[in-house]
């Protein structure tokens, strides 16, 4: 994606990184900004495209780390892999690994020094820790490190990764003075509840912070995209923007997904008479419905225990105990029948082993569905009075 099709937010960025840095007293993120927004609304590309660039310009060394890039891999050894290279990618680490090694040689006749820290080694044994590795990344730059990790709720998913969340919370406390903040963090999700297991309970990792919504690209993103349009197609005129930022919102404010409605509306076999505008926003609805009848397919796929787990996740969102009495009775009203532990628990598993998932489970047994859409398609649905159960 070149600079020029991309809707740059320079100025929330600046904001950004000024509160994750300590900069002010109130409103501060010093201790952490965690920030969610629905899948494919832009987080990676602003925290890429624009928070990045606003941190390196207040001097900050900046790591970013997606998780959702390879889901295969354990987030914590993608963490690990990164900061070492960081660390190796740096001119003054490098130099002080040699300087270190050569006072190592000078000191073995006194036996005792060895060489103090090989990023290789980073989270694998107990002396190249996190917080060392950070240490000696932010004093190797003389720069006050920035990672910004998207995706952050995979570290949830494995007990590494909790393991990994606790250290970077003590490094954050140790490397950090009010006044001198050399550690900021950024984690990012596309679910708020999953996210928010880093922040919400007392044995959360990040207990006390709180989850902020990243603002959702808006009328001036449609109006920015609009001028793109009439630039490469003169022929359509002035353009409606209010049409077009209501078929924006009907696609949940997904800047892909409102190209395709626009790709649909300009090839002229499939504008079916409509204006431009009106026909961008019949894509739209296209576009939702066939979203809702891919729901709704993979939902009629299942057993009616599964259903009936997904009929309580879709209702209960955050509240969702698994096996909490409450849940029992829900599911047991909507098959019929009364169920146990043992069945909610084998049809949780089979939502989570499908391809895609539907299910998500954190490492310490806290589900919630893998895509927040189903939750429109069910609402949608039911305020339409067309849900059919679990039938
Ligand atoms: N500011 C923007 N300007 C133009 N296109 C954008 C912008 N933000 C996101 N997009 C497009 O929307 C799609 C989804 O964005 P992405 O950042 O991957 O979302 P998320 O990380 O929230 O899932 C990408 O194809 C991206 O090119
Ligand atoms: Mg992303």
């Amino acid at each position: 994606m070149t600079g020029k099709l991309r809707f740059e937010r320079p100025e929330l960025a600046a904001q950004m990184a000024a509160s994750v840095s300590g900069r002010h007293k109130w409103n501060s993120d010093a201790d952490g900004l965690f920030l969610a927004a629905p899948r494919r609304t832009g987080k990676s590309t602003f925290l890429k495209g624009d928070l990045r660039p606003a941190l390196e310009a207040m001097g900050a060394e900046v790591i970013y780390l997606d998780f959702w890039m390879n889901l295969q891999l354990d987030p914590a050894e993608m963490l690990y892999a990164e900061i070492s290279r960081a660390l190796l990618g740096n001119a003054g680490f490098v130099a002080r690994m040699a300087e270190r090694a050569k006072l190592t040689k000078v000191q073995i006749g006194a036996g005792g020094s060895s060489l103090a820290f090989d990023p290789a080694q980073i989270g694998k044994t107990p002396g190249s820790s996190l917080m060392a590795a950070l240490r000696e990344l932010g004093e190797a730059t003389g720069r006050p490190i920035a990672l910004i990790l998207d995706e952050a709720q995979h570290l949830t998913v494995s007990p590494r990764g909790e393991d990994v969340l606790k250290e970077l919370k003590a490094a954050r406390d140790t490397l950090n003075q009010p006044d001198d903040i050399r550690l900021m963090l950024v984690m990012s999700g596309s679910d708020r509840d999953k996210l928010s297991r880093l922040t919400n309970s007392k044995a959360a990792a990040f207990y006390g912070s709180k989850v902020k919504l990243l603002p959702l690209l808006d009328g001036y993103y449609v109006g920015w995209l609009s001028g793109l349009l009439a630039q490469s197609n003169p022929k359509l005129g002035s353009l409606n923007i209010g049409v077009l930022s209501d078929a924006f919102d009907i696609l949940g404010r997904r800047p892909k997904v409102l190209d395709d409605a626009i790709g649909g509306a300009l090839n002229p076999v499939t504008q079916g008479g409509l204006t431009f505008e009106a026909s961008v926003l019949d894509h739209a609805q296209a576009i939702v419905r066939a979203e809702h009848v891919r729901y709704a397919d993979c939902f009629a796929a299942r057993t009616s225990t599964q259903k009936a787990v997904l009929t309580v996740l879709m209702e209960s969102g955050d509240a969702f105990s698994p096996y909490g009495a409450t849940t029992l009775k829900a599911i047991g009203d909507l098959i019929g029948k009364k169920t146990t532990t043992t069945s909610v628990q084998g049809a949780l598993e089979a939502l989570r082993r499908l391809d895609p998932p539907m299910v998500w489970k954190s490492n310490r047994g806290e589900y919630g569905l893998d895509d927040l859409g189903m939750v429109d398609w069910y609402q949608q649905a039911k305020a339409r009075g067309e849900w059919r159960g679990i039938g």
